[in-house]
């Protein structure tokens, strides 16, 4: 399969909208990182998906919409889910109870009596949400188990040949997954599923409640095998030194990193640069990558969350 390039211009994105109407697969930016986009009411489209990225057909995607309206289609609704909607469009995925006369197809949420939605806020994910006019089923636009692509350059790398299109629209501001929330529990609690985008302390003053969070060994969101966003190099975590054959992704004003993710110790920045830094380290062939000590707090939770399951063994 020949894998266009499509300019992030009116013509671009009447083009991939077309292809996906047509049930093709098409690459797009959102504000935390590159989607793989499929009709999510179209089950071959869906299917497709899985296979271009190797990934276990357990694991359900996630639904983008254009607007809470469309969000009200696909869910059952509650209080505290039109709280949390205020926060839209952003990094935020809201996981809801699946409403039973739903026309998205099956295999776009694994079988499971839940979806989880999201209004992405980049322009262009708008733009081709509007001109296509339906929910985007979307993942990562990586291999299964590889690091998400915040660049047009990275889903290239991953997927050239197995996709139709890739819609460059340059580097994704945020540059980490949206923040997953349950809405499902019967207590009417809210579930942090997965640290992303959007941090934990904006959520919970739009909520007016704390977040629950999960049990570690849990399964409700089965992407969160430990091994995912796995680079080809090992990853040592708050290296405080530098050993022989380890190169330094820095954090803060550190002596000898390789690169940095933030040199001024800024979360915001480090967030946006992670998925990045990680590429451009692996491709350049290091056997082993130090880390330095990022805060625990804001992104950090987040970022420390990814790197965490980079560090972890291989299980797939
Ligand atoms: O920022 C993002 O969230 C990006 C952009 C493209 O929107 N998407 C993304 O998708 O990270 P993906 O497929 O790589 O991760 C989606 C996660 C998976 O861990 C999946 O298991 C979980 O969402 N998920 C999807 N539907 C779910 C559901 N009904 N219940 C629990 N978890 C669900
Ligand atoms: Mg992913």
């Amino acid at each position: 399969m020949h894998t266009l390039h499509l300019r992030a211009d009116i013509d671009g994105i009447t083009r991939a909208a077309t292809l996906l109407q047509e049930g093709g697969l098409v690459a797009f930016p959102t504000e935390t990182v590159y989607g793989l986009g499929a009709d999510a009411t179209n089950g071959a489209a869906v299917a497709s998906v899985y296979a271009a990225k190797g990934r276990p057909a357990f694991n359900p995607l996630i639904v983008h919409v254009a607007s809470i309206e469309d969000a009200q289609r696909y869910a059952l609704w509650s209080d505290a889910a039109d709280r949390l909607a205020t926060l839209w469009p952003g990094p935020l995925t809201l996981v809801l109870p699946r409403k039973p006369a739903s026309p998205l197809a099956l295999l776009t949420t694994a079988g499971l009596d839940s979806v989880a939605l999201r209004i992405p806020a980049h322009p262009v994910a708008r733009a081709l949400l509007a001109t296509f006019g339906g929910p985007l089923a979307a993942p990562s636009a990586n291999p299964s188990g590889r690091i998400s692509p915040t660049t047009a350059a990275h889903v290239a790398d991953g997927l050239t040949g197995r996709i139709d299109a890739i819609i460059d629209g340059g580097a994704c501001s945020v540059g980490l997954e949206s923040t997953i929330l349950g809405l499902t529990d019967q207590n009417g609690s809210t579930t942090l599923l997965r640290p992303g985008g959007l941090p934990q302390s904006v959520i919970e003053a739009a909520l007016g409640a704390p977040l629950t969070t999960e049990d570690q060994t849990s399964i409700t969101a089965p992407g969160q095998l430990a091994s995912h966003y796995a680079p080809n190099a090992s990853l040592r975590l708050n290296a405080t030194d530098l050993r022989p054959g380890e190169t330094l992704l820095g954090f803060g004003p550190v002596a000898n990193a390789t690169l940095n993710l933030s040199p001024g110790a800024n979360l915001t920045e480090a967030a946006a640069n992670l998925f990045d830094h990680l590429h451009q380290l692996d491709a350049a062939g290091p056997a082993k990558i130090a880390v330095s000590p990022i805060p625990d707090h804001g992104l950090g939770h987040a970022i420390n969350d990814r790197l965490r399951r980079a560090a972890a063994p291989r299980d797939q």
